[in-house]
């Protein structure tokens, strides 16, 4: 591949992943406006290039909670990175570490945050907490990742309520998993993902599983969670209050998406907020991030650290997020795919991704 762009690694994903599984990352929900809308809306933030500044850009990095990061990316958390490549969290890990960037290891994910840890041990871990219904077994799991020399821990409040995606129920890919006869010839389709990706998992792991579930409970994607680890749909500030009180480090709200819940996360302690609309993944009658972002930057003032994800697909886009007041901004499915490609496509994205910025810097553009 020459010179790649996130369309090549999504064509790539396309071709390698078995469809189920490429709609459950590439695709939206409900009917999928959102994702159209937030391309729309930041194709329309624009730049006013300078010329003649005779200046050198200021630099990329950023200091954040004690730790110096080369730029202000996030490898966010995408749940089945397992699933997109072999050990496909440890390459996204690895990536973070060699660019010394942050990547957040996602509670559904099918590699541990110890086996994480254990393969990118200079990575900067943050994890993302799903909270369960049984809210002292999240807290158990805490436990297990303050072990692991996590940096930031990351709580997703935007994912109370199954979200409404018609075509994974259709095609056999709800969670959990449905065996089917579609299933088996979709799979059957695609044996580069069968021979690479899910072979290598089974020989050596056995079938993908829940691995941050308790050990007593940890299920296959084939099937049912246990209720004591599915979502909980009474999340509250008073349970995020409790998280704050058992988590030293820095803690992040993902999924702020108004003015006055910026307010409560800052009443309740939070260090920082992720402004998401989870990728256009789980409501599809929302403003887009672009939109909400302002009036949340201003609510949030100076105590609050403010990060924003969606419809990342290149160093401009991240540029985009920042001319509009993020700190940071999170790539979601574009690492995924670039891991679908190889470990070394990472490296090639984040570098292109790094070198688009500093060309927009130095054309005054932030
Ligand atoms: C396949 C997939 C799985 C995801 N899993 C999680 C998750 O487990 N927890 C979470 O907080 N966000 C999850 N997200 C949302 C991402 O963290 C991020 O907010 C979103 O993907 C950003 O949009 P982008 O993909 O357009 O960059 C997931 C996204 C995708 C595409």
């Amino acid at each position: 591949m020459k010179e790649p762009d996130f369309s090549d690694f999504r064509s790539l994903a396309r071709r390698r992943l078995p469809k189920v599984l490429f709609e459950y990352i590439d695709r939206g929900c409900g009917d999928e406006t959102l994702a159209k809308r937030t391309r729309d809306v930041l194709d329309q933030v624009l730049f006013q290039p300078r010329a003649l500044l005779g200046t050198t850009p200021k630099p990329l990095k950023i200091t954040l909670w004690g730790r110096e990061y080369d730029a202000p990316l996030i490898i966010a958390p995408t749940a089945l990175a397992a699933m997109v490549a072999f050990q496909g969290d440890s390459h996204l890990a690895r990536a973070a570490e060699k660019h010394r960037l942050p990547f957040c290891v996602a509670t559904q994910s099918l590699m541990s945050i110890e086996q994480i840890r254990r393969m990118a041990p200079a990575a900067s871990l943050w994890f993302q907490l799903y909270v369960w219904k049984d809210i002292e077994l999240s807290l158990d799991l805490l436990e297990r990742v303050k072990r692991c020399d996590v940096d930031v821990l990351v709580v997703t409040v935007d994912t109370t309520i199954p979200p409404r995606r018609k075509y994974n129920e259709r095609n056999g890919f709800g969670m959990p998993i449905r065996p089917s006869f579609r299933l088996a010839a979709d799979l059957a389709l695609h044996p580069h993902w069968l021979l690479k990706v899910l072979l290598p998992t089974i020989l050596k792991t056995g079938m993908p599983s829940y691995v941050h579930y308790p050990s007593t409970m940890r299920t296959t994607v084939f099937r049912e969670s246990p209720p004591a680890v599915s979502l909980r749909r009474t999340l509250s500030w008073n349970d995020l209050s409790r998280i704050r009180d058992s988590w030293v480090g820095a803690m992040i709200v993902k999924g702020i998406t108004c003015a006055e819940d910026a307010c409560s996360a800052k009443k309740m302690g939070a260090d920082g907020i992720v402004v998401s609309s989870h990728g256009g993944r789980n409501f599809d009658a929302q403003a887009t991030v672009i939109e909400i972002l302002p009036s949340v930057i201003e609510a949030a003032g100076k105590d609050l650290i403010v990060m924003a994800d969606g419809g990342v697909r290149s160093g401009l886009d991240v540029m985009r997020y920042l001319k509009i007041g993020a700190h940071l901004v999170l790539m979601g499915r574009s690492p995924l795919y670039a891991t679908s490609a190889g470990s070394r496509y990472i490296d090639y994205l984040i570098n292109d991704y790094i070198s688009e910025m500093k060309n927009i810097i130095e054309l005054g553009g932030l």
